[in-house]
């Protein structure tokens, strides 16, 4: 089986440098499913105080469930993209229905619910329950062109496929939540769409872009 070289001091970087989050302390699929729908179109120092106050009004999932839409919105309120509320609040439902009140273990299952694509199912699956799927968001995507000096278009779906599949087999089996939230923190904190602080990255040494001078033409994003 393939592996990177780079895994293991991304992932010690991680355990040493990765920001305090709340939902970090825990597995609880709960906190990661809840903390991932946030985090899909809003900032990490936005998303703490509303992640705090909903599950302090909603504990678990069958306190959601049982919510009106009206207050779930309520506290949703200031995040935007509404959407993810209604669905959130629709999944929790399916899931007391269905899954006996958890965020279900399997990726077809995970699919299956309102409000959750590839990308929130690999993320919630690996770091609540160990699934080795990756979460492949824009940050990941950066991180991994740049990595590997990959210069194919990431705003085509056939690369997103293709990095999810190298990524899939490659990442660690034993910590594919770490590995992911690793990927998506040095994509956060170090390497930056502008002006990456290259100087601190733990895995400068593996990365092709920056051997190449290339840091700066990575990831490739060429709009149709
Ligand atoms: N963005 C999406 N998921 C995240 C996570 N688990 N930690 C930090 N940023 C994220």
């Amino acid at each position: 089986n393939k592996t990177f070289p780079w895994t293991p001091a991304l992932l010690q970087w991680f355990e040493t440098n990765q920001r305090p989050m709340p939902w970090r302390q825990t597995s609880t699929p709960y906190y990661r499913w809840l903390s991932e729908i946030m985090l899909q179109q809003t900032r990490v120092d936005t998303v703490i105080p509303y992640f705090n106050r909903f599950v302090e009004r909603f504990p678990h999932i069958e306190a959601l469930a049982q919510a009106s839409e009206d207050e779930v919105l309520k506290l949703w309120e200031g995040l935007g993209y509404y959407s993810r509320a209604r669905n959130l609040l629709k999944a929790a439902r399916v899931m007391v229905a269905e899954h006996q009140g958890t965020f279900p273990a399997t990726e077809k299952a995970a699919l299956a619910l309102p409000g959750i694509g590839p990308y929130s199912a690999a993320a919630v699956l690996s770091m609540a329950y160990g699934v080795p799927l990756p979460s492949v968001d824009g940050n990941v995507l950066r991180v991994y062109c740049r990595l590997t000096a990959l210069a194919e278009n990431v705003l085509e779906p056939a690369t997103v496929k293709k990095v999810q599949q190298v990524l899939k087999t490659a990442m660690p089996q034993h910590r594919p939540g770490d590995f992911n939230e690793a990927m998506m923190e040095l994509g956060a904190v170090i390497c930056l769409p502008a002006s990456p602080l290259c100087q601190n990255c733990p895995i400068q040494d593996h990365c092709e872009a920056h051997g190449q001078h290339r840091v700066d033409q990575l990831p490739l994003r060429i709009k149709k």
